[in-house]
């Protein structure tokens, strides 16, 4: 049985714009309400340490206005669990999070910071906040993020994106199905993003264990040429229609 499919859309590129100018548009809250029209299950940000996108503002008034659910991503630092803490969004998902890197480049090492994530996920989950690691696709990492008290595990989809032949597609595609039974048996529920794209995104959605996607690069590109709404719409479309193939 496959587990329904949500689409999370992550609307950090429209602060991104809004940055560039350091201006009050283009508005992220304005757009969450069209991307939630256009079919988004929920509304992914990623409030970085050096705030170069999402602001505290913008989380703020997200967790006002968003009808659906937003799903906040952290690094699990003092000052990130302590704002999370206030703000009790209906998920966190803990990523690594480096100064220098455009965007998030691997999923967590949990060896080196199991520790802190442990008492992290704790600390969100004693405010009743849904928990999520974002990992890379191996099955000992599904096992690990169990342990850890997670609710579920975000796998990262990057390396299936950028792979460059067929062949090499496959052999990540079958890396991403191998880790979403190992979550899944290790009772886990099963999320996955980055690189996600138009063309790439039918053959994970189709992965029966995924319940949620994020994706943010491709829907908000797409949106420059025909609005948010009707981007996430296509997107909602084709994910949903590989589901059910
Ligand atoms: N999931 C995580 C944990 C991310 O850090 C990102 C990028 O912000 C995404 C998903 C979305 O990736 P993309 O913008 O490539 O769709």
């Amino acid at each position: 049985m496959s587990a329904p499919l949500r689409l999370y859309v992550n609307i950090d590129h429209v602060a991104t714009v809004r940055q560039a100018r350091r201006a009050d548009e283009p508005d992220p809250v304005r757009v969450a309400v069209l991307a939630e029209l256009g079919g988004a299950d929920g509304i992914t940000v990623h409030l970085r340490e050096d705030r170069r996108h999402i602001q505290d503002r913008d989380v703020r008034l997200l967790l006002d206005t968003v009808r659906t659910g937003v799903n906040l991503e952290l690094a699990a630092d003092e000052e990130m669990l302590r704002l999370a803490e206030d703000w009790r969004p209906m998920q966190v998902t803990f990523v690594p999070e480096r100064r220098q890197e455009v965007t998030t480049e691997g999923g967590l090492d949990l060896e080196e910071t199991g520790r802190r994530l442990l008492a992290a996920v704790a600390q969100m989950r004693a405010q009743g906040v849904r928990t999520a690691l974002f990992v890379d696709a191996r099955e000992d990492l599904m096992r690990a993020s169990a342990a850890l008290g997670a609710d579920a595990v975000e796998l990262h989809t990057g390396e299936y994106a950028n792979a460059r032949t067929p062949e090499g597609s496959s052999a990540q595609l079958g890396r991403l199905r191998a880790a979403a039974l190992a979550a899944r048996e290790a009772g886990l529920a099963v999320h996955a993003g980055h690189g996600l794209t138009y063309e790439n995104v039918a053959r994970v959605a189709a992965i029966p264990e995924i319940e949620e996607l994020n994706i943010g690069h491709a829907i908000i590109s797409r949106s420059v040429f025909v609005g948010i709404e009707r981007a996430a719409r296509e997107m909602k479309a084709i994910i949903m229609a590989a589901r059910h193939a």
